[in-house]
């Protein structure tokens, strides 16, 4: 439910804005107060009429608007909201986020605001997915504002792909995870997700089998407590969750980077399968293939990020969770590990081909802390997640 929460909906400018009627319809019904704000080129789609209607309040649009500037400041109404939502961002809104400009009243109020942002994406398939909107995208998800969708399928413009508006009720999900009012409500806690890629040359790697699946379900399971997330990942095959800051790497290094960059934290997971060696010195231009002479590859190690931040004397998050993936003696090695790397927990499972478990959707996990371990049965991935997410919640309490 969404009662007495307020909700400053920006409506831009393209079709799918008429879906935004019946996003207003659904947070309506679950109590939300809905203060619509509409772009000009909105005013192409949908009537200010229908949406002041259906939002029962005024619908904004007017940057220079005495009458609103003398009721409620612009910079006041970017701040009376609980969340600000975006939906539809158009490729040409999210350029003008990306770039802070302040150029009409809905970029002014999201550049003036101190209140969580959530974009709901929705354009030509070939727009999202230009470099230039993707480049945007991680510049806004870098500024903690989070995302959902776009979904994939047809499109009004008669092309198929990823650049349909989620539905109404799956950003009402979002929102709802977004204000969530859980355990975690004001902790912030850092996932660390997938396989890392180490290049060799600019079109090979190294990686490994890591899917990603349990990582990110364990930053929707944070999340959905009410924590703030940064969720660090490498290139992993499932999709980020929703409601969650997303920093995507590739390398360890960058993953290091980025990890020291969400610091300070309450709690931090580090559930990638981090690559131990990178190549040492790898090639800017494509390593050319040669007869008979077959290429020597040299190794460094990469930077132990558990370790590193388990083993900080300032900015240690008060909770700091490892993984181990084992094949053999899984509890002793893992007891050990946790005592090497100086972690609190560590959750370790077998992760043997016999298992299924590495790419798989289950995952049988030893919970290791200082008073011993506790053996969970074998369950899903996303119950993993939330036991563990209801676990991190008691000790941070
Ligand atoms: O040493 P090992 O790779 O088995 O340790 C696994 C744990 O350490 C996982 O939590 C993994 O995310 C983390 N790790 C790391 N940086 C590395 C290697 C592992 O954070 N370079």
């Amino acid at each position: 439910m969404l009662t007495g929460k307020r909700i400053l909906l920006i409506i831009g400018g393209g079709i799918a804005a008429y879906k935004s009627l019946e996003l207003i319809r659904r947070l309506r019904e679950r109590g939300a107060d809905v203060v619509p704000v509409m772009t000009e080129a909105a005013g192409q789609f949908v009537t200010p009429m229908s949406v002041t209607a259906l939002a029962g309040n005024p619908v904004h649009s007017d940057l220079f608007d005495l009458g609103t500037e003398a009721e409620m400041g612009h910079i006041q109404l970017s701040r009376v909201a609980d969340l600000v939502v975006v939906a539809p961002a158009t490729a040409h809104l999210m350029a003008r986020m990306a770039q802070g400009m302040a150029d009409d009243l809905a970029t002014t109020l999201l550049l003036a605001t101190d209140t969580p942002v959530l974009i709901a994406p929705a354009m030509n398939v070939r727009m999202w997915e230009h470099p230039a909107t993707q480049r945007n995208l991680a510049t806004l998800l870098g500024d903690g504002i989070t995302c959902t969708g776009p979904d994939e399928g047809d499109m009004a413009c008669g092309e198929y792909g990823p650049g349909r508006l989620a539905e109404p009720l799956a950003i009402v999900e979002a929102i709802e995870a977004r204000l969530a009012d859980g355990p975690l409500k004001g902790r912030r806690v850092l996932v660390t997700s997938g396989p890392t890629h180490e290049p060799i040359d600019p079109v090979r790697y190294i990686a490994n089998r890591s899917s990603g699946a349990q990582g990110t379900a364990i930053a929707a399971a944070l999340s959905a407590l009410g924590a703030d997330v940064d969720f660090i990942t490498g290139p992993a095959d499932v999709p980020p969750p929703q409601g969650v800051r997303v920093i995507p790497v590739e390398t360890a290094a960058q993953m290091m980077d980025a990890v020291q960059q969400s610091l300070p934290c309450d709690a931090a997971v580090f559930a990638a399968a981090v690559a131990d060696w990178c190549v040492a010195g790898a090639s800017s231009s494509k390593i050319k293939k040669k007869a008979g002479k077959l290429p020597t590859l040299e190794f460094a190690e990469n930077p132990d990020i558990l370790a590193h931040v388990a083993q900080l004397k300032r900015d240690r998050p008060r909770l700091v969770v490892g993984f181990a993936a084992e094949t053999d003696d899984v509890i002793a090695n893992a007891t050990a590990k946790r005592a090497r790397k100086g972690c609190d927990w560590i959750l370790a499972n077998d992760v043997s081909p016999e298992t299924g478990i590495m790419g798989g959707t289950e995952n049988a996990v030893h919970l290791i802390t200082e008073d011993g371990h506790d053996s969970w049965p074998r369950m899903t991935k996303d119950l993993v997640a939330r036991k563990l997410a209801a676990r991190i919640a008691e000790a941070l309490a």
